[in-house]
């Protein structure tokens, strides 16, 4: 699964959020790495316990919360606190894939189904920052305006290209799906759509009531809670 999910945070939201994070407190990105990725990671990441990433995650989960395109696609049990990383120049991640199993500050473990990332900087502000995602269809070269998000499936390689000009900010994090399984997800999304469509050229017709049946006995048959 890949989806562009546009407008989680609008342009007043945007400087809203770049204000609080020019001035906080920003650390080496590796503090949250595996052995693996911390050879390949080269940026700054805010520290959760810091009390700007704090407010701005939670200002993040809102904005998810009002997003029926994240919550149709994500199927979310549990968002993993957004985390906010920031590349300068010569900044980059190499190729890597995310753990499989990550642990709240409260201890509570989040099977990393999905991957996010929220993009805080446009894309004109600087060169390179490419997030670089392999898939079986083949390679995806993302690059979103601020306020948009790419939501990808944790599973894959995917790094994040150098910068060659400017900065790029933006927020990550990752989504333990109700439905674990990549492809069952999909169909469901792709159900939830035509139905969607459905109810918009046909409004009433009794196949879209049986196909929204058949959406909910899916999920009853795939979701795990
Ligand atoms: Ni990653």
């Amino acid at each position: 699964m890949m989806l562009h999910v546009p407008k989680v945070l609008d342009a007043t939201q945007v400087a809203g959020f770049r204000k609080r994070l020019a001035a906080a407190g920003w650390t080496d990105g590796r503090i949250t790495a595996g052995f693996q990725s911390a050879l390949a990671k080269n940026n700054l990441q805010l520290p959760q316990s810091d009390p700007v990433a704090r407010e701005l995650s939670a200002a993040v989960c809102t904005a998810l919360e009002r997003s029926p395109l994240f919550f149709a696609a994500a199927l979310p049990r549990h968002v993993y606190t957004p985390l906010f990383n920031l590349y300068k120049e010569g900044n980059g991640f190499a190729d890597h894939v995310d753990n499989a199993i990550r642990h709240e500050q409260t201890g509570q473990p989040v099977r990393t189904d999905l991957s996010a990332t929220l993009f805080l900087s446009a894309p004109e502000e600087y060169d390179g920052g490419e997030l670089v995602i392999g898939t079986a269809s083949g390679t995806h070269r993302i690059k979103l305006p601020a306020g948009d998000l790419v939501l990808y499936s944790a599973t894959t390689v995917h790094r994040v290209e150098a910068i060659t000009r400017g900065e790029r900010l933006a927020s990550f994090f990752w989504i333990q799906s109700m439905v674990r399984d990549d492809g069952e997800r999909s169909l469901l999304f792709d159900l939830d759509l035509a139905i969607q469509q459905l109810n918009q050229e046909h409004a009433g017709h009794l196949s879209a009531v049986k196909l929204v049946g058949v959406y909910h006995n899916l999920l009853r048959r795939w979701s795990e809670l």
